[in-house]
């Protein structure tokens, strides 16, 4: 039985977000929503989900002491990670030591961070199918790599980074330092290791969100929302859609590998499930124990949207998976290096047929920084697709 208390009282039920931005300011929402008290926590002041949280907080989620001293002053019941750059080790201390519950648990964070930890979970220990890989701590090692078998083409990432940054494709020897010198400079700390990756040459690409939930007798089972299809360009998520139509045979596959990560990782919550599709081959890439940027389209296409099913998971409770209309999703980017900027065309973009909009709130906008994502639903879906990038196109970011 779960049983959740009244916020700002001492029955109250507490939740720390480490991270902020647009996808931990959706969870907060839908914990604020339970009545469960909130601690939205990032890097800087203002970010999203600060808006939202009955407490706000700022700290450098990196620094385990700093991370330390915040849970113990907080004493959360649950702390939900929201990005990658955590003192995961500290977390997976605070567990052991029993003073938190870290969803879906320390050890899942901690081997998500990096894509060191994650891939060989997956391609070794689980022996599921991925690209060719190899980890390089110098510019010698990775054309080792290359030249011993990755091969041409291949990508280079930093092992500690997130959408996109430091990524770059090589098609041929003369791109090999270009990559590496731009691994180096746009990794999450300092000069390190990257991952070189066979370049996959896939039809199309996936996210299978994955809720492991509480059912009724107490035991974990797994639920799976329809495939999300999706557009990433330099690696950063540019469009999306649910569902995207696959063949049963990829579509079984796609799940047993989701099951097989998550099963693994443990614990309750959403995941995030990267796949690449090639007819019926299936690839695993990577996976957030956490809600997704590309499900974003949940938020117009499911009855409960990713947010809605991680905060019920979470929380032990019931959850329902079913589409409830196709749609899509199309993010809008600040196209300006500017802070508090003003967005026109609003209404232009809300008189697209069936759209919403989140405008998310930040308090800086930069050339590429996702400000806002456009959403349409359509009985067809590549209506929807289309009606979400015209309503994207009509907000125009501006400086103020
Ligand atoms: N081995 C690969 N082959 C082909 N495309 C890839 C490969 N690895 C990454 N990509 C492309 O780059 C995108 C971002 O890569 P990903 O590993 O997911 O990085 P991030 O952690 O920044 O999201 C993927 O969604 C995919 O489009
Ligand atoms: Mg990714």
């Amino acid at each position: 039985m779960t049983t959740l208390g009244t916020p700002l009282s001492p029955s109250a039920t507490r939740v720390m977000l480490l991270g902020s931005g647009e996808l931990g300011k959706e969870v907060l929402i839908a914990l604020q929503r339970l009545g469960v008290e909130t601690i939205a926590v990032d890097r800087y002041e203002n970010a999203p989900g600060h808006q939202v949280a009955h407490h706000a907080r700022t700290i450098t989620m990196s620094d385990p002491v700093q991370l330390k001293a915040l849970i113990e002053a907080e004493r959360p019941h649950l702390v939900v990670p929201e990005i990658e750059a955590i003192a995961t080790p500290m977390l997976e201390q605070l567990e052991a030591a029993g003073v938190v519950r870290v969803i879906p648990t320390a050890r899942a964070a901690r081997l998500t961070m990096d894509r060191e930890g994650i891939r060989r979970l997956a391609a070794e220990t689980l022996g599921l199918p991925t690209s060719p890989y190899k980890f390089c701590d110098s510019l010698e090692e990775l054309q080792t790599a290359i030249d011993a078998g990755i091969g041409y083409p291949c990508i280079v990432k930093p092992v500690m980074s997130s959408s996109g940054k430091g990524q770059s494709k090589i098609d041929g020897p003369a791109d090999v330092k270009k990559a590496w010198d731009y691994a180096m400079a746009g990794g999450r700390v300092g000069p390190g290791r990257v991952i070189v990756e066979g370049f996959i040459d896939f039809d199309y690409e996936i996210t299978q969100l994955t809720v492991r939930a509480l059912g009724a007798g107490g035991d974990v089972e797994t639920h799976f929302c329809e495939p999300i299809g999706h557009v990433q360009v330099s690696g950063d998520y540019v469009e999306s859609w649910q569902p995207h139509r696959m063949s049963p045979a990829a579509l079984a596959e796609s799940r047993r590998v989701a099951q097989a990560v998550t099963d693994n990782l443990g614990g309750q919550g959403l995941f995030g499930v990267e796949l690449f599709v090639k007819g019926d081959q299936v690839w695993f890439s990577e996976v957030s124990p956490r809600p997704h940027d590309t499900g974003m389209v949940t938020m117009t296409t499911q009855w409960q949207n990713e947010f809605e099913l991680h905060a019920r998971a979470i929380l032990g409770l019931p959850v329902n998976t079913a589409l409830k209309s196709p749609g899509a999703s199309a993010v809008i980017y600040g196209g300006v290096d500017a802070p508090g900027i003003v967005f026109d065309g609003v209404d232009e973009a809300l008189r697209v047929p069936n759209s919403e909009l989140r405008l998310f709130g930040k308090p800086e906008s930069f050339l590429k920084r996702r400000m806002g994502v456009a959403l349409v639903h359509d009985a067809d879906v590549e209506v929807a697709r289309t009606q979400a990038k015209l309503a994207a196109s009509k907000v125009r970011p501006r400086t103020a």
